[in-house]
């Protein structure tokens, strides 16, 4: 592998933990395990671009435990070296548990809108091929984490978020195109419903489509979705809508392309091995996180943002999802695309659980595991807030056979434990 990592950095926010853990296996080379590895015509890869970050680390682990090879593509723009590590550790554990071989996983850290650095990646994934001028490439699928995903950041930097998540999207796919490569996974978000989550009770994926649907309704009758969506409000969201009708485009233009988009409602928690977290690198703004910064004593309270709305305890809903089901739905998504399971070439899923909850009840089931009372202060709403948001969950279910199978219980148990296992903060002494 060309040294394209730096050292794991001590500088990280998240400390050495204080647990034993095994022997840290060398991260530089391209096994998991000091066995011999396979030659590289043999081998096929799985490219995960961001898969240091806080999605893409739990889809990299679920990769490599369903027997993938990985390559990780990562510029450390919101995430840390060490993640890496930390991936290898749980993947190791899991294989000492279970018994068999960890798949191989690889690191790149580079920026994924570097055409140079991408195409050299992609070469030295290629094995020479009459079919292909560019060698045929044993990369046979890419999920695609990649992207900037502050909505408050985007309202201020609109052009950040178009240059890394939609003219970055569109040079991948050009050349993952001329590599041969055309199974690609993209990390969309229920932000591509916009306020129509004020009109629907559960949003379901054809209140936004890019061609036309046709479905029926909760009570048999037959609706035409229309294509497009209204009431997107903020830079990010658009990203990920423009993101993908440019995709639903390309597939259209070219059969042999398989694109799924995942809609992912609210992520939280965290692997139960611990060794996996949320750590961003600016200021986070998501629920969980700040939570976290509450209990770590970095954040002296939490704010709520809106506290009227018409729901029990007057904090707005949302459909928080464990991010270990997040990630195996992406192994169930690639999985289906490379098993041509999927209707048409262009398809998006909700990965939601199909039900919601408040934030006032996950900020009592976090004071529950942790036994610890998490101030807060009651804020007004944001602008484009929406009451609640929460996904239908079917389609995934009947065309991917994936289902959410984790509690909000679990989410905040498993967080709990990773902050506990690595604490240097005041976590310990309260
Ligand atoms: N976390 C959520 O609540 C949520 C919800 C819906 C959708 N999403 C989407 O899911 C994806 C992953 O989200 P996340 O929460 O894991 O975010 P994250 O910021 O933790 O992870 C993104 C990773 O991509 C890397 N990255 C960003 N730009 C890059 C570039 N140009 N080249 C190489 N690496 C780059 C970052 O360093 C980071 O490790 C994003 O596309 C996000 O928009 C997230």
């Amino acid at each position: 592998m060309p040294s394209f990592c730096p050292p794991s950095e001590s500088s990280s926010p998240v400390p050495t933990p204080l647990f034993s853990v095994p022997s840290t296996p060398e991260t530089e080379r391209d096994d998991c395990f000091d066995e011999p590895s396979l030659a590289a015509e043999e081998a096929q890869f799985v490219l995960v671009t961001g898969g240091l970050g806080y999605i893409g680390s739990h889809t990299t682990l679920e990769l490599l435990k369903a027997g993938h090879n990985v390559l990780v593509v990562d510029d450390l723009s919101n995430s840390f070296r060490h993640v890496f590590d930390r991936i290898l550790m749980a993947a190791q554990l899991h294989f000492e548990r279970v018994g068999g071989r960890c798949p191989r996983v690889e690191l790149a850290c580079i920026n994924f809108r570097d055409g140079a650095a991408m195409a050299a990646l992609l070469a030295a994934h290629a094995v020479p091929s009459l079919d292909h001028p560019l060698g045929r490439s044993n990369i046979t699928g890419v999920i695609h984490f990649a992207a900037f995903k502050e909505v408050h950041d985007s309202l201020r930097n609109p052009l950040k978020y178009y240059q890394n998540n939609i003219t970055g999207l569109v040079d991948l796919l050009g050349l993952l195109d001329e590599h041969g490569i055309k199974t690609f996974i993209f990390s969309s978000s229920a932000n591509v419903y916009g306020t129509l989550a004020r009109d629907y009770g559960t949003l379901r994926e054809e209140h936004c489509v890019h061609q036309p649907e046709t479905y029926r309704d909760a009570n048999g009758h037959e609706v035409v979705a229309a294509q497009g969506c209204t009431g997107i409000t903020n830079p990010y969201g658009r990203t990920k809508f423009f993101g993908e009708a440019i995709l639903a485009d390309v597939a259209a233009s070219d059969p042999a392309w398989t694109i799924i988009g995942l809609r992912y409602f609210n992520p939280v928690g965290c692997d139960p091995s611990g060794l996996l977290g949320e750590d961003p690198r600016g200021t986070p703004s998501n629920l969980v996180p700040v939570v976290v910064q509450v209990l770590t004593g970095q954040l002296a309270e939490l704010s709520v943002y809106g506290s009227d709305w018409d729901t029990p305890d007057g904090t707005a809903i949302r459909d928080f999802i464990h991010v270990s089901d997040v990630a195996r739905g992406h192994t169930a998504a690639l999985a289906a695309a490379q098993e041509q399971r999927v209707r048409g070439n262009f398809r998006a899923f909700n990965l939601g659980t199909g039900s919601g909850h408040s934030v006032a009840q996950v900020v009592a089931a976090m004071e529950g595991v942790s036994q610890r009372l998490i101030p807060r202060r009651l804020a007004d709403r944001r602008p484009g807030d929406v009451e609640s948001c929460v996904a239908m969950a079917d389609r995934a279910a009947v065309e991917l056979g994936w289902r959410a199978e984790k509690t909000l219980q679990d989410a905040c148990q498993d967080l709990w434990h990773h902050l506990h296992l690595n604490d240097t903060t005041e976590l310990c002494l309260s």
